[in-house]
């Protein structure tokens, strides 16, 4: 298996550009099999969770062609096959899950295998299942697949979600946009990804209002169009950039292509620890100077608050803080993983449940760490740019889920980062 090599200790300085976002990707490429028609969608990331859900829509019979160059996927679902999604192209992520809808919707019944994905927590996919049986689908699980069918149509419902759910709202959303009547979403999920979808939905035909607000209506239609639709650039990845530089000394990254008004949460939390970070209409330039960095508490939450997927960069920006900060996640349980894997660099953090305190240390000692999921193991790959020595890093196919060119983008920025295949 492969690992990354880090030697720390340098500053990061020049410009890094985003790709787009990976959390919106997977959905958009779901919502083409809504359609005969071709969707092409340009900004694409190249990524293992994108080319692992082009596998799973060509075995359900969808032409899936990619660029890389251009980061262009062009995907036409004109002859769905049989709607089965079997456990070994689902298990590796959760968003392969929301097939669902989509094959309900256009085939009126779908045998999808229930998701793994990132070990942060139960994870379970109720509010999904929920959603969908409140649209009209009759669904039994049996063997570890959701059996659903909806011989007559799926038909809009009044969905009141118990608490805010990123992928249920989406999986609703992508079932109800051909359903009959009209569908109410309350308590949705806000996300930019959210309106993402909504937007391409909307250009094919769809009739959604309110996405982006609590409450978002459906009214049904009888079938979408082809498209052409930019992914929304990646808040996380963007984020996460800022994070490296904000970790080392003396650095100054200009990270484009992004769109800074998704972050404004981890904006002020940076600013309150001393980072400056100056907002472009397109992109952010974040300065650290030599000074240390100042404690700061966040608590994540559904957006427009802190991101959990920031979390644990976060945490490894404040392990080196002169002082102790606290950090609460409150969207996952057990998502602290990546805290004893810091604390092998040096890092002092205790963990009370949801809680974690980080208590700053004057500097993180370079070591060998193991990588647990796609977040966790770039808050690792920050700690490690910060620490004084060499950090080795394993199992970095979490990396490869969700980071794009990560060691170039890096070491264009002046890191000394390398990966070693084994
Ligand atoms: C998405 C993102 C993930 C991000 C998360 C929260 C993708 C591919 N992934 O995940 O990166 O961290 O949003 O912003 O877009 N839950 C249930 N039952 C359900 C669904 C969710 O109990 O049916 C729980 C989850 O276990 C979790 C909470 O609800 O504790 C929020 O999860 P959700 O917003 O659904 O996250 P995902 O869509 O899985």
């Amino acid at each position: 298996m492969d690992s990354i090599l880090i030697k720390g200790g340098n500053s990061l300085n020049g410009n890094v550009r985003i790709t787009g976002a990976k959390n919106s990707a997977l959905k958009l490429m779901a919502a083409a099999l809504l359609s005969d028609e071709a969707v092409y969608l340009s900004n694409m990331p190249d990524l293992a969770d994108t080319r692992f859900l082009s596998h799973l829509l060509r075995h359900l019979g969808a032409e899936v062609h990619s660029n890389t160059e251009t980061g262009c996927l062009q995907i036409m679902a004109a002859n769905l096959g049989e709607p089965e999604a079997p456990y070994d192209l689902v298990r590796k992520m959760r968003a392969t899950f929301n097939v669902l809808g989509p094959l309900l919707a256009r085939k009126g019944r779908a045998r999808v295998s229930l998701p793994g994905g990132c070990a942060i927590g139960a994870r379970p996919v109720d509010l999904h299942l929920q959603a969908l049986e409140a649209l009209g689908a009759q669904i039994k699980l049996d063997q570890g697949y959701a059996i659903a069918k909806a011989p007559d149509g799926l038909t809009g419902a009044n969905i009141n979600f118990p608490f805010v759910s990123v992928g249920a709202t989406e999986h609703a959303m992508l079932a109800a946009v051909l359903a009959r009547g009209e569908t109410v979403l309350s308590n949705a999920a806000k996300e930019p990804e959210i309106t993402d979808l909504a937007n391409m939905l909307n250009a094919m035909g769809a009739r959604i209002a309110g996405a982006g607000q609590d409450t978002i209506t459906i009214a049904g239609v009888d079938s979408l169009h082809g498209i052409d639709h930019e992914v929304v650039s990646d808040r996380i990845e963007t984020g996460t950039y800022a994070m490296a530089a904000a970790a080392c000394p003396d650095s100054e990254v200009t990270i484009s292509n992004c769109q800074p008004e998704h972050l404004e949460a981890l904006w002020a939390a940076m600013q309150r620890s001393g980072i400056e970070v100056t907002l472009g209409p397109n992109e952010v330039n974040i300065k650290r100077g030599t000074e240390s960095l100042k404690p700061v508490d966040i608590e994540t939450a559904a957006w427009p608050g802190f991101a959990t997927d920031l979390q644990a960069q976060f945490m490894a920006l404040m392990t080196l803080a002169d002082g102790a900060s606290i950090i609460r996640e409150t969207i996952f349980e057990n998502r602290f993983m990546h805290a004893p894997e810091l604390s092998r660099l040096g890092a002092d953090i205790t963990v009370h449940g949801r809680e974690a305190v980080v208590r700053g240390v004057k500097e993180l000692t370079g070591a060998p760490v193991m990588a647990t999921d796609l977040r966790a193991s770039v808050s690792l790959v920050i700690a490690g740019l910060a620490a004084s020595g060499s950090t080795s890093i394993s199992r970095v196919y979490h990396l490869d889920r969700g980071f794009q060119n990560l060691e170039a983008n890096l070491t264009a920025l002046g890191a000394n980062i390398r990966r070693v295949k084994n």
